[in-house]
């Protein structure tokens, strides 16, 4: 939600921003504007809806001349999407506007304080405060004046802020909203992510909770609250400019599902040595394993999803009891936790507000905290005692896949990593489930080739009302995914039960026709949900059962079905969740649907 790009350097910044802005378009936003600095003034631009309407209003950033600037993508919490809504925000005498990612959370009663000293609010947002509030504490000294409005300010932010009498050098500062530095040659900038700037440079800094940084055309600075310099250490993104270009597929998710089996083979490969799981990243002991009392995974949307496949998987393997919950529940249920208990956090962005708080939460209670992440830096990673990354590369479509997939094989590696520390595994069953989890990215690959398949079946189910999606135990926890993304991308209504508990009310709704995905693929439980899918047949469903090849009698009970190949019972999902992602995208295509930018979603949830 929200994105920032900020520039200064030898070229037109306008430009610049607006490209950047596009490259964050992903994270959601209703409104744009851009604030650039020119001989002694800021002129700022902004419109609601696309950046396409910005980009016509200023004529490409052409109408809007100077070679420092910010730019902003809004996502609106605070007021309608508007034009007087959209940020940049200007300051009373138009010394200063600002951009801002995040919630200030006492913004009424500063909003209030500024009010009774004269400062008029043109807008309905809380980031006005911040701009007037720059205005207040100013007095000839930019540092001083944003050292006081952090200390006044309570919430999150990531801000770029300009001054009319600095013509050149912008500052920016963050605290759980994300911010990454840019180093480029005579240019450098800031960005709510790598993929706005990775065009210009690969080289960054990665900025800790209230570090503020000064930006010059030649150079950067880092200072902390008490004005002193940080050495920051410089990171190479090894990502190439084409991971955050859509390489001429039609949509980013396309592209990101085909991209799979790259993903899987980065997050997997590293870690398995010598036959062996290895997790250099961790500094978890086998004692400490041993110690392991229980495990709560914790996460929001498809990140969750993959915590209820670790449920099973972690309950099987290791014998730990698990518990799985939605972080926006779980910050605010007091759970029980205790300093022997392990939190595993999933999230792609790393900076979910619900996910980070529920992490938080647990830290408080002592809990030690194992976060799964994809993106290098993020608050959430920051914030873990440890962190293994899903090498999955940036994630453009507001619905995940291949993050989705990392974070299972994730998953898969702890699993077997624990499981082994803790004896639960012959050393037979270690190494076959280790080569089972080798084969998975070909595996993927190969349903990845029959996509042809899925299309057909979406082309004669895209006009469904809704879509039911039923399975057992680890083909329930796959089917939520399904469903989700169905959901999301599509506008279908549909629901995902466990297939046993459909006859306890929601067959009512199966009808003539309705549609059924049952997933089947387990061995242990396949005749179960065969006979759930009779079930929802004798009353008039229309079945597309998912199995493995194995399963020859699914062809007797369904309509349609699906194949995968053969795998590891615990690794089912990482096969299966393909045909339905790549059903969810299929159907929406029939749609009409704007698959990567799907209406009132953001990719990044930074506020509660
Ligand atoms: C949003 C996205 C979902 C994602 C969820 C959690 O709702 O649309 O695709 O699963 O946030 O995001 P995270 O970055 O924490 O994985």
């Amino acid at each position: 939600m929200c994105g920032i790009v900020g520039y200064i350097g030898e070229n037109q910044a306008a430009p610049i921003l607006l490209d950047g802005l596009s490259k964050l378009e992903y994270r959601g936003y209703d409104s744009a504007g851009i604030a650039i600095f020119n001989s002694g003034k800021i002129n700022v631009a902004k419109a609601k809806g696309r950046l396409s309407v910005l980009d016509e209003k200023t004529s490409g950033g052409k109408s809007v001349p100077g070679t420092m600037g910010i730019g902003h993508t809004r996502w609106a919490t605070h007021g309608e999407p508007s034009d007087e809504n959209a940020h940049p925000h200007v300051s009373k005498s138009g010394r200063f506007a600002v951009v801002h990612n995040g919630i200030i959370e006492n913004y009424i009663s500063l909003k209030k304080r500024l009010e009774e000293k004269g400062f008029e609010f043109i807008s309905e947002t809380d980031t006005e405060v911040i701009a007037h509030l720059f205005e207040y504490y100013y007095k000839g000294d930019i540092m001083e004046a944003m050292i006081k409005v952090i200390n006044r300010v309570e919430g999150s932010y990531a801000l770029g802020v300009l001054c009319s009498d600095y013509p050149d050098q912008f500052i920016a500062v963050r605290k759980a909203s994300p911010m990454i530095v840019g180093l480029g040659e005579n240019e450098n900038f800031v960005a709510s992510d790598v993929t706005a700037i990775l065009k210009h440079t690969r080289e960054i800094y990665y900025l800790e909770d209230n570090e503020i940084v000064v930006l010059k055309k030649d150079g950067v600075k880092v200072y902390n609250m008490d004005r002193e310099e940080v050495q920051k250490e410089r990171f190479t993104v090894d990502w190439d400019v084409s991971a955050a270009e859509k390489g001429g597929y039609e949509h980013f998710m396309m592209k990101e599902m085909e991209e799979q089996p790259k993903a899987l083979r980065d997050t997997i490969s590293p870690r398995i040595k010598d036959g062996k799981i290895v997790l250099d990243d961790i500094t978890l002991t086998t004692e400490d394993i041993k110690n392991i009392n229980k495990i709560y995974i914790v996460a929001c949307g498809s990140a969750y999803h993959v915590g209820v496949v670790g449920k099973y998987v972690i309950e099987k393997m290791c014998r730990i009891p698990v518990e799985v919950q939605v972080a926006s529940e779980f910050r605010y249920c007091d759970p029980i936790i205790s300093k022997n208990d392990l939190v595993i956090v999933i999230s792609q962005s790393g900076e979910t507000a619900d996910t980070l708080a529920a992490l938080k939460e647990a830290k408080n209670h002592g809990a030690r905290i194992l976060s799964i992440v994809n993106v290098v830096g993020s608050a959430i990673a920051n914030a873990s005692d440890d962190v293994i990354y899903t090498w999955a590369g940036p994630e453009i479509a507001v619905a995940t896949t291949k993050a989705y997939s990392t974070q299972l094989a994730v998953i898969y590696l702890i699993s077997a990593y624990m499981a082994e520390k803790l004896g639960m595994l012959t050393s037979g069953e270690y190494a076959k489930f280790i080569s089972e989890i080798e084969a998975l990215p070909d595996k993927v690959a190969e349903i990845l080739k029959h996509k042809e398949d899925i299309q057909y079946l979406a082309s004669k189910f895209y006009n469904c009302h809704s879509i039911f999606f039923i399975g057992r135990n680890l083909d329930y926890a796959v089917s939520l995914e399904g469903s989700l993304k169905l959901k999301e991308i599509s506008y279908i209504h549909s629901e995902a039960y466990a297939a046993g508990e459909l006859k306890h009310g929601t067959i009512s709704l199966i009808e003539d026709g309705t549609l059924v995905i049952a997933l089947a693929t387990g061995q242990e439980l396949f005749d179960k949900t065969v006979s759930n899918v009779k079930e929802v047949k004798a009353r008039g469903a229309v079945v597309m059962g998912v199995t493995t090849e194995s399963h020859e009698n699914m062809e007797d009970v369904a309509d349609h079905v699906v194949k995968i190949p053969e795998t590891h019972e615990m690794l089912l999902p990482s096969l299966s969740v393909v045909p339905l992602q790549l059903f969810g995208y299929y159907v929406a295509s029939n749609k009409g649907c704007d698959i990567d930018k799907p209406r009132n979603l953001a990719k990044s949830v930074t506020v509660e």
